[in-house]
């Protein structure tokens, strides 16, 4: 397929739902070929199929980011099918809503665990052979809450801040042996994650805070991601682009 992305292999992590699926497509539209995955065999199965039915390669393997020996198994199989891996999207996140005082420290370790450790964990397995070919994209999804707090989710916000470190730290690391590490803080975007949460006085809130007037469509996020994936961005390491409507810069919008 002809695109920006043509001949590179990429691998989705979270990459069946939502932020994460439609990133896959717009990597797949773009020219690479795509391996979506995430712990769902049935999810896993069915990006297979819609990856395949727009004319690419992919490989169905499940992952979770907890587990390292499933992220090695993930990267091994990717390798031995492709060859190689230029570009890895970190896209896997959970939340919970909850007032810190009651935040049980199970709570707080399973956002961390999957938020910042899972990141880490996929970093480094498919980081070494990256570094290895002196070429790799990794663009991690962070949040605008990598920046600001927001009420009552403390967990996910210190995940997210963690995450843009990471993402700076290993930019710092990588980038002089061509892996270039990047960040997208996305603004509010209507998926399963954040569902509920919208639903509610919150999510007012959160509408009136956003200059352009509306919440953001996962479509809305795939520029940014190819544009960090692609040859384009050889000079552009370590950085967080934000792409909220908007919110972050605002200070009141009537
Ligand atoms: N939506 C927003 O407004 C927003 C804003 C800022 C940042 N973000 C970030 O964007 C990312 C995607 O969010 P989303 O809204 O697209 O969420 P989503 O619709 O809930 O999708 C999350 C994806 O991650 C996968 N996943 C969850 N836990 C996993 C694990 N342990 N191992 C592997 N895959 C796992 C899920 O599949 P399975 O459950 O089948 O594994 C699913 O494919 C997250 O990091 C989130 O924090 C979202």
């Amino acid at each position: 397929m002809n695109g920006p992305l043509q001949a590179k292999t990429a691998v989705v992590i979270g990459g069946t739902l939502g932020i994460g699926r439609t990133i896959a497509l717009g990597l797949a539209a773009a020219g690479a070929d795509v391996v979506a995955t995430s712990r769902s065999h049935k999810a896993v199965d069915e990006m297979g199929n819609a990856l395949e039915a727009r004319g690419g390669r992919t490989l169905r393997v499940t992952s979770d980011v907890v587990d390292r020996a499933s992220l090695e198994a993930l990267h091994d199989a990717v390798l031995k099918e492709f060859g190689k891996v230029d570009i890895l999207v970190n896209s896997a996140g959970v939340t919970r809503r909850v007032p810190t005082l009651e935040c049980s420290e199970e709570t707080w370790n399973n956002i961390m665990n999957i938020n910042l450790m899972g990141t880490l964990r996929a970093c480094q397995v498919f980081g070494r052979s990256m570094l290895e070919r002196k070429y790799g994209r990794i663009v991690n999804i962070a949040s605008m809450a990598t920046m600001v707090a927001f009420y009552e989710v403390a967990a996910y916000g210190a995940s997210k801040a963690a995450v843009g470190a990471l993402t700076r730290s290993l930019a710092v690391e990588w980038s002089s042996s061509g892996v270039c590490v990047n960040a997208i803080a996305p603004g509010i975007i209507p998926t399963a994650l954040n569902r509920e949460l919208l639903d509610s006085p919150r999510g007012h809130e959160l509408m009136m805070r956003t200059p352009i007037g509306r919440f953001g469509k996962p479509e809305e996020i795939v520029g940014a991601a190819v544009y960090l994936a692609s040859d384009a961005a050889s000079y552009t390491t370590g950085q967080i682009i934000v792409v909220d409507g908007g919110q972050l810069v605002s200070g009141v919008n009537q």
